[in-house]
């Protein structure tokens, strides 16, 4: 019964054995399982230590019925045999481990990730609604929104190429579409084609407006989010923007570091990589 006990390892593998589902967008669950680890720690404020992974508080509406977190269930919905043959793993080291190991099993690089986490949620320590990106504005909400959780703008561009994978969802977002033609691999495909493409803005049956470009070998049409452009329009992201459409390895190395780092926002850790600040989370189960 050894391999039942903190075994991370099984985890992993079980989380790799889900990812294939062909019933589902392109085939595989992992971009969404992706979205779901960003999600969860994406609420980070540094400057009153609140939100983050720790806690996995979009379990409950406060958090869940963010508009913001629209289709996450169906990520969420995803893991629960993975939960339900591992008990013992919190819910928000599954979700970060979750994303860590679809990445990789994307093609992506190999991400350094630590458990601990807590699913204890301290009410009031809840993070207020409006604290993810909202994708119709541009760089100074970027800036308003991953500076507050301590990312600079080198950083801001390296997450973004996380939009290699997956699609917007009109019914979810507003917005429709993929980035790239192949979005269940990760690469740098999302800089070049960003740089490289003549995008054209359109304003979709329900009013919201994206960038596109019709692919004619995919015979498919391509988007990017105006936050996404909004990347090639600053002259302190563009050059990130440049240096990672040419140089994969440099934006795979990159990305694995800044993609850990907001693992781990809001989550102290001791010699040993324990986490020493659960104390703060002891409120209890919000229910
Ligand atoms: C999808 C916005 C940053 C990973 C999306 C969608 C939007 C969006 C509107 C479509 C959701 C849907 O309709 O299903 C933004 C904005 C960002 C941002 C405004 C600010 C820079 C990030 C980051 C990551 C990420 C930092 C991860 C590191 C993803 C993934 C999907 C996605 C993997 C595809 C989900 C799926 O296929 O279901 N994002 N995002 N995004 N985002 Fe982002």
């Amino acid at each position: 019964m050894s391999s039942t006990i903190r075994d991370y390892a099984s985890v992993r593998r079980a989380i790799a054995s889900l990812l294939k589902q062909p019933e589902y967008d392109d085939g595989s669950a992992g971009p969404v399982l992706v979205r779901l680890a960003w999600h969860s720690a994406g609420t980070y404020d540094a400057s009153t230590d609140t939100g983050g992974s720790n806690g996995a508080g979009m379990r409950y509406e406060a958090e869940g019925g963010d508009p913001a977190n629209a289709g996450l269930q169906h990520a969420r919905v995803f893991l629960e045999p993975v939960k339900a043959a591992h008990p013992w793993i919190t819910y928000s080291d599954l979700w970060t481990l979750a994303g860590v190991e679809a990445i990789k099993q994307m093609g992506g690089p190999d991400i350094a990730w630590w458990p601990g986490r807590t699913d204890y949620v301290d009410d009031s320590k809840l993070p207020p609604r409006g604290r993810l990106p909202d994708a119709a504005l541009g760089n100074d909400h970027l800036r308003a929104i991953f500076y507050r959780m301590g990312f600079n703008d080198q950083e801001i561009v390296a997450l973004s190429g996380a939009h290699n994978l997956g699609r917007c969802h009109a019914d979810r977002s507003g917005f429709d579409g993929a980035w790239v033609n192949n979005p269940t691999r990760f690469s740098n495909t999302y800089f070049k084609l960003m740089l490289e493409r003549e995008w054209r803005e359109k304003v979709l049956d329900n009013g919201v407006r994206q960038y596109v470009y019709y692919d004619e070998d995919a015979e498919e049409e391509l988007m990017m989010l105006p936050t996404d452009l909004a990347l090639i329009s600053d002259k302190s992201f563009r050059p990130w923007v440049e240096v990672y459409a040419r140089d994969k390895e440099r934006f795979f190395g990159d990305f694995a570091r800044v993609f850990g780092k907001l693992m781990e926002l809001g989550i102290r850790r001791g010699e040993k990589g324990e986490v020493v600040n659960t104390d703060n989370l002891k409120g209890g189960y919000v229910s």
